[in-house]
């Protein structure tokens, strides 16, 4: 346990979790990273509905959605945090788990507020299908990061967090790295976009690119490009700063930096206090609000098992609407 308010101490215990040498690539940096993004990628702002605030992924309809699918592991990393540090926020854990993890495998210093509310129920959920799909085009990203309040260019910065991680054909379809250090953060993502050979992978899963690393051996694994993806050096408007980032490191820093503290920040609006409305129609006086953690012992009443689509949600729905009740 720490003091109220000790993001620090909750910094220190993210990086402790970073280290995983049998899952994946032997970091939980990437899929942090994406919890954090689609945590806060649901927002419309039209409707002013959906982003970072409120934790909404602990809920089966949300946590569910098929794009979501796989999170849970980014989940379950982060519940030894929440039950050493209970009074933080599952919306703040997350984004800043996001942070940290970006920062610590290279990437640049992300500025990062605390103040999100966690949802006392699944009423203010946002409707599945905001999130992109990988199988689609220019267009179909415009329409999305659009609807977040992105441009062109803050489109292109974001992508370049594919410089992490990998695709995983049991969640989404696709299957590999986009990068051969999927650990550490850079703009090699850019470079190979505009650099590799890139050919329709030949398998029977979702259409996506494949390519050979330069210098691969026949039995190195084959790198990726999403058909989203490709469409950054496809479109006119997109390709210019796919070059821009991938001549200057720099430049590609700073942009990723503003772009992802522009993300977490949607749906967010603190008050004078500096925490966020959880419900900004009704005006329900503000509070520091975290959700009880989930339980930590398997196979206990909505507990779930890791590989589910949504592990947490019942079990804490089921906790927040006993909180409820007692108030
Ligand atoms: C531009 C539209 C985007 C599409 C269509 C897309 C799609 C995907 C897909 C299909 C995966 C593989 C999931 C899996 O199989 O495990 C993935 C992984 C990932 N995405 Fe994106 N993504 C997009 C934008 C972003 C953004 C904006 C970020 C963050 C700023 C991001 C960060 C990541 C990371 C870090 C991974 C690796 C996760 C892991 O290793 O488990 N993506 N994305």
């Amino acid at each position: 346990m720490s003091q109220p308010g000790d993001f620090d101490a909750v910094r220190k215990d993210i990086i402790a979790v970073l280290k995983q040498p049998k899952y994946d690539d032997g970091s939980a940096g990437p899929v942090l990273v994406r919890l954090a993004w689609h945590a806060s990628g649901t927002y419309c702002k039209e409707t002013d509905t959906g982003g970072s605030n409120g934790a909404g992924m602990r809920y089966e309809a949300e946590g569910g959605d098929p794009a979501n699918a796989g999170l849970q592991h980014a989940r379950v990393f982060l519940e030894p945090i929440k039950e050493k540090h209970s009074w933080i926020t599952y919306a703040d854990l997350w984004t800043l788990a996001g942070v940290v993890a970006i920062q610590a495998m290279g990437g640049p210093e992300i500025q990062w507020k605390p103040g999100r509310t966690d949802f006392v129920d699944d009423s203010l959920l946002p409707p599945r299908g905001r999130l992109p799909d990988a199988a689609q085009a220019a267009d179909h990203l415009r329409h999305i990061f659009y609807r977040m309040g992105f441009n062109d260019q803050e489109i292109v910065a974001l992508s370049g967090a594919h410089n992490l991680g990998r695709c995983h054909a049991d969640r989404s379809g696709f299957e590999g790295p986009w990068v051969n250090s999927p650990t550490r953060f850079s703009n090699q993502y850019y470079k190979l976009l505009l650099k590799l050979q890139w050919k329709p992978k030949k398998w029977d899963g979702n259409f996506q690119y494949a390519a050979k690393a330069p210098g691969a051996d026949d039995d190195d694994e084959e790198l990726m490009m999403l058909p989203t993806d490709y469409a950054l050096i496809q479109d006119d408007k997109f390709r210019p700063w796919v070059q821009k980032y991938a001549e200057d490191r720099d430049l590609f820093f700073s942009d990723f930096a503003k772009v992802f503290a522009k993300l977490i920040e949607l749906g967010v609006y603190r008050d004078e206090t500096g925490i966020a409305r959880a419900d900004k129609m009704k005006k329900v006086p503000s509070e520091y609000k975290s959700a009880p953690q989930k339980s930590q012992t398997p196979g206990a009443p909505g507990a779930g098992k890791d590989g589910e689509a949504a592990p947490l949600a019942k079990q804490n729905r089921e906790g927040v609407m006993h909180a409820e009740a007692k108030l």
